[in-house]
This record gives C-alpha cells, sequence and structure tokens, in this order.
C-alpha cells in the first residue's frame, strides 16, 4: 500500500495565525512531540523572516533526527541560501521553496508574466539543489491557477530537481471534487510527474480544507500539509488529527497507509493549544473535549452494551488515556528533568532548572497530582523561554470583597528596574491588569481573555490566554496558576514581552 507523507507546518503556517508566534523553545517542544508521533515531516519556520526564526529552524534541525526537518523559502537566493545554511546540521533536511502562479498574484502581486514565473522557479530550484537533494516547490495560489500552466511549471522544476510538488489552495477557495480534479488533471498532465510525490496543501476559509485534501488523496496525492489542531493563517490549514484519522478509520476508502503514532495525537493538541493560546473547541473532531463524550441516554446505553454503536474510532488510539498522574511532592530534581526532557523542555543551565523546580514545588504544594498539561504550563509561564522578557512580575495583592471596588497593587520589574502600581477595577482580574498598565501604559488593545482549568478538580491550574493587539500586530499571552488572578497577570505580563520583542517578516508579504 503507498504510503501518505505527512508534513506538518503548525511552526511554520501554524505560526502565521495572528498571535500565535512562538519562541525557540516552544517550537522545540512542539518539534518533539511531532517526532514521537512520528510525523514525516515538519516544516519548521521561515528561516530568512529573522534571526530568531533561523536560529529556532537550526535548533529544531539539530535536535531532531527522525523526522525530516524543512525550511521555507521564497523564490529568491537569499531566502534559499538562509534555509539551506539552518538546515545544514539536521539529519535530513528539505528546502521548500515557492512563488505564485494565478493570474491574479503573477499580475498584482508579483508584477511578472507567466514566462518570468517559471524561470525563477526553475532558478530557485536549482540553487536549492546545491543545498539538498531534497526540494519540494509550491505553486502558491495553486487552486486558482490554470491547469495547463501548472503542469508547465511542475514539468520545468522537476526537471530542475524538484523530488516534491505542491499544490496549495492558498485562499481555501475549492470545492473538494474540483480540488480532486485539479489535481488528477495535474498529475496526468505534467509529462514527468513520475519522478516526483504530489502535495497538497489547503486552507479552511470555507470549513473545506480537510475534505479538499482526502479529495486530493483519493486522486493521487500522497503528501498531506497540515497543522495540528487546523491552525493557520486566517481560518487556519487541514487538521493533522482529523487526516490521518480518516485515512486510518476509513481504510476501505483510502488507497494509502499512515506512519503516525496515533497515541500523540491529544498530547501534541494540548501542547500546541497551551502554547499558542489557541483553545480547541470542545465538539472539534478528535480532540475536542466533547469528541468522545456521550450525552443522550441511548447513545450511553449503546455504547456501554458495544462500543462500536456510536464510536468509529477509540478513544485510547488518539490518546485520550494519556493525561496520568506524572510527578506529585515528593518527586526529586532528577525525576522533574527527565520527564521534562521526556516532553522536549530542555534547560539552558542549572540556574534555569532550578527556577523551574521551585515553581514545581510549590505547585505540588497546593496541587497534590501533577500532570504533563501542569508541566507544560509550567514551562510557558515560567517564561524561561521568552526572547525579550524586560518585564517581570514580582508582587501583586488584590482586595476583593462584596460592597467594595476591587484594588490591586503590582509591583514589577521593567528592565531590572522596580515600579509599583495600584488601579480600581470592575472586577480582581480587571484591577490586576489596570495596575499593570499604569506602570507599562503599552497602548495595546485586549482583545481576547480566557480562562481554562488545565486538569478538573477545583485545586487544578488556571490558565489564561490574553490576546493583545498595537498597531495591527497581534500577540498572546498565558500564565498558569491556582490563582486566576495572578494567572491572569503573568499572562498580561507575557504578552506585554513579546509585543516588546522585535516583529518578523512574513513570508507571503510583497513579491518576489
Ligand atoms: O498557503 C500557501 O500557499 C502556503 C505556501 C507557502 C505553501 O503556505
Ligand atoms: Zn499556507
Amino acid at each position: 500500500m503507498d504510503k501518505l507523507i505527512i508534513f506538518d507546518t503548525t511552526l511554520r503556517d501554524g505560526e502565521q495565525s495572528p498571535g500565535a508566534s512562538m519562541t525557540k523553545e516552544e517550537k522545540l517542544r512542539i518539534a518533539k512531540a511531532l517526532e514521537r508521533m512520528k510525523v514525516d515531516v515538519i516544516e519548521a519556520g521561515f528561516p530568512a523572516a529573522s534571526p530568531g526564526d533561523f536560529d529556532a529552524v537550526q535548533t529544531v534541525a539539530e535536535a531532531i533526527r527522525d523526522s525530516t526537518i524543512c525550511g521555507l523559502a521564497r523564490a529568491l537566493d537569499r531566502d534559499i541560501d538562509r534555509a539551506g545554511e539552518a538546515l545544514q546540521k539536521a539529519a535530513r533536511g528539505r528546502i521548500h521553496t515557492f512563488i505564485a502562479t494565478s493570474p491574479i498574484h503573477m499580475q498584482h502581486k508579483l508584477r511578472m508574466a507567466p514566462d518570468q514565473v517559471v524561470e525563477h522557479a526553475v532558478k530557485a530550484v536549482k540553487r536549492a539543489r546545491q543545498w539538498t537533494d531534497d526540494v519540494e516547490f509550491s505553486a502558491e495560489d495553486a487552486g486558482r491557477s490554470d491547469p495547463e500552466f501548472l503542469c508547465r511549471i511542475f514539468e520545468a522544476v522537476i526537471d530542475a530537481g524538484a523530488r516534491t510538488i505542491n499544490i496549495p489552495d492558498t485562499v481555501g477557495y475549492n470545492m473538494p471534487h474540483q480540488f480532486g480534479e485539479l489535481v488528477r488533471k495535474v498529475i496526468t498532465g505534467t509529462p514527468n510527474s513520475d519522478k516526483a510525490i504530489f502535495s497538497v496543501h489547503c486552507h479552511n476559509d470555507l470549513g473545506l480544507a480537510v475534505a479538499n485534501s482526502l479529495s486530493a488523496v483519493l486522486n493521487g496525492a500522497r503528501q498531506v500539509e497540515c497543522t495540528i489542531n487546523g491552525l493557520g493563517e486566517r481560518a487556519g490549514n487541514a487538521a493533522l488529527e482529523e487526516i490521518v484519522m480518516a485515512v486510518r478509520t476509513r481504510k476501505d476508502v483510502f488507497p494509502c497507509r499512515v506512519d503516525i503514532d496515533t497515541t500523540h495525537i491529544v498530547p501534541s493538541s494540548r501542547l500546541v493549544a497551551g502554547i499558542t493560546g489557541f483553545a480547541v473547541q470542545p465538539n472539534k473532531a478528535i480532540v475536542g473535549a466533547n469528541a468522545f463524550a456521550h450525552e443522550s441516554g441511548i447513545h450511553q446505553d449503546g455504547v456501554l452494551k458495544s462500543r462500536e454503536t456510536y464510536e468509529i474510532m477509540r478513544a485510547e488510539d488518539v490518546g485520550w488515556s494519556a493525561n496520568r498522574m506524572v510527578l506529585g511532592k515528593h518527586s526529586g530534581r532528577n525525576a522533574f528533568r527527565t520527564r521534562l526532557q521526556e516532553l522536549g523542555v530542555v534547560f539552558a543551565d542549572d540556574e534555569a532548572l532550578n527556577a523551574a523546580f521551585e515553581r514545581f514545588k510549590e505547585l505540588a504544594d497546593k496541587k497534590h497530582e501533577i500532570y504533563d498539561e501542569d508541566l507544560q504550563a509550567l514551562v510557558t509561564e515560567t517564561n524561561l523561554e521568552s526572547t525579550y522578557e524586560g518585564i517581570k512580575l514580582l508582587a501583586l495583592k488584590v482586595c476583593s470583597q462584596t460592597g467594595t471596588t476591587p484594588e490591586a497593587s503590582v509591583t514589577l520589574s521593567v528592565d531590572g528596574v522596580e515600579h509599583t502600581g495600584t488601579a480600581p477595577g470592575g472586577g480582581p482580574v480587571d484591577a490586576a491588569l489596570k495596575a499593570i498598565d499604569s506602570i507599562i501604559h503599552s497602548d495595546s488593545e485586549l482583545v481576547l481573555y480566557s480562562v481554562n482549568a488545565i486538569t478538573s478538580g477545583t485545586d487544578s491550574q488556571g490558565e489564561v490566554t490574553v490576546r493583545l493587539e498595537k498597531g495591527g500586530r497581534m500577540v498572546n499571552g498565558q500564565g498558569a496558576d491556582t490563582d486566576i488572578v495572578i494567572a491572569s497577570a503573568k499572562a498580561y505580563v507575557n504578552a506585554l514581552n513579546r509585543l516588546l520583542a522585535p516583529a518578523r517578516a512574513h513570508p507571503q508579504n510583497g513579491g518576489v
């Protein structure tokens, strides 16, 4: 049976979701989770975007041994060379270069004639081949491109050495039957198509990314580009968990197999949601909290008698039972370090390990059972990994009682200098955030505030996500604590640190 290559782009297209930017260490943790899941290709980023992106791709390329690591590059010498350099230490490195092929993009974005686009594409692929044999070429906006032009450019780039040809529905415009037809037409119409693997990359603007990708698989695609939880530009990409489970569950329909260890799906989904702050809706397929919950009495009765009456997959096969107690109050530093290493967290030095271990002990005093999710949140919120950490929360006092206006007093360290601010608020959280604002004056707008319990029980940590917007730039911040007011203040400070860090380039902005 053919293999369907699973190409995960959570760290690249997923990171392009407004507010979902990740630090190098966060990317490394997600990459390790993807490697454990046996993802075939991990697109780790766009190295030419910024020195930080370059560093992140390089770090992932060095640390991951089992999956191919891919770097995105526009069809520009500089981008390709940056990707090649970032991937030098990879066990298997892939350069993914792209240029737009639809009339609307060629005319308005690139301002190039089709012949020039073909010329650029061929030159880019040849240059990428000087770095690696594993070169992927994408025709951006292929979903709205002329199929004949696609065949022409694909023939030329395969001759130039591309081994994977990607057909993106960049703007999520296609219907499943149309997209399947396009893929079939292009594979049969490209004379040297047998020398490449055909791939698809679908966006979810009409909610059809997974359906379009699966239709492409039925029509000859043997690589699908997808992301955990469907994260990605605008409405997102095809969700990895849905693609994988559809192909695995409907072996009677799909003429191919996936080599993914599906028991890592739910833990990876939680990791990505925790790091990015993009919570998973409860009714989301496979990874939503209700995906395997039966509310109706008839359903419950049926499942108790025979699971197959209402369940087409087993919850444990996608990792729902992976939620287990891992550490407690009496666990030592070694057990703590080992478990975090298994989760992909590597401490820069002993000082960082000791700081995290202190936080763990404080948490274990308040909460007896510490789960993987608690550890992930602890590492995220400990802020060991933030690139800019000029603002630190030193102390917070909040007064809240019936009949009075809540008031908060906060002490921050800003670039090493201590400041204290106080403010009243509509509630204790509002007062705490206003007190922080009275010191920082960020001029940003709070566009999202959400609280989730990380595990069950009233002693669970609350995980708070805030999203700030300033001048069109969006950032998320997370904080976790058994006290949700403190978690909120931590999340706010985390977001402010990200807001003040330097901005990065976007791969699909501007022309080549
Ligand atoms: O959506 C898209 O076209 C992309 C390409 C860079 C593959 O993300
Ligand atoms: Zn995309």
